[in-house]
């Protein structure tokens, strides 16, 4: 019997660590005419529709889904918080050859930009809108850029 409830609870426990929380669409808009945009942004939120619930002290995966119009084997990220001025979000990866894009990104192939989120404990429960860029390292050329909102819960 003890056995067998030591098996539940190791079970449940498994299911709640590799469930999460199951990636949907997300809406974005245009960071500005000359930036090109991706097809399609998955995220894992803690909510099923509306702006995207993020949970405070836990990782939420962004999957971004484009056509890149250039080449690139050095390719940066950057996602910073569109505050009254931008202010970049604590300690991300910037370089997104290591791990988070399969490099180089070659021109007119399907890609996928794939980054966990990891949301820091100090932040204020709030609605914040986000910019979120992949540029060519070398040249500064835009990729891809997209603005959604998040919501940390
Ligand atoms: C990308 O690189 C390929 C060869 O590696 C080349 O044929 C193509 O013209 C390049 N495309 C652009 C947009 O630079
Ligand atoms: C971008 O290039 C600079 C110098 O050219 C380099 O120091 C930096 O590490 C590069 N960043 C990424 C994300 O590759």
């Amino acid at each position: 019997m003890k056995v067998a409830w030591t098996v539940v609870v190791v079970m449940v426990a498994l299911v709640t660590l590799t469930e999460g929380f199951p990636p949907r669409r997300i809406l974005f808009g245009r960071c500005s005419p000359d930036e090109p945009v991706p097809r399609a942004v998955f995220m894992t939120c803690a909510n099923r529709h509306g702006v995207c619930e993020l949970r405070m002290g836990q990782s939420h995966n962004l999957r971004a889904i484009f056509r890149s119009q250039i080449n690139s084997t050095d390719v940066n990220s950057y996602v910073r918080w569109n505050s009254f001025v931008e202010l970049p979000l604590p300690e991300q990866r910037p370089d997104a050859c290591d791990g988070e894009i399969q490099c180089p990104v070659i021109a007119g192939q399907l890609t996928d930009f794939t980054y966990s989120l990891h949301i820091k404990n100090f932040w204020l429960r709030n609605e914040y809108p986000v910019i979120w860029s992949l540029t060519d390292n070398e040249t500064d050329e835009p990729i891809i850029c997209f603005k959604f909102k998040i919501n940390i819960v």
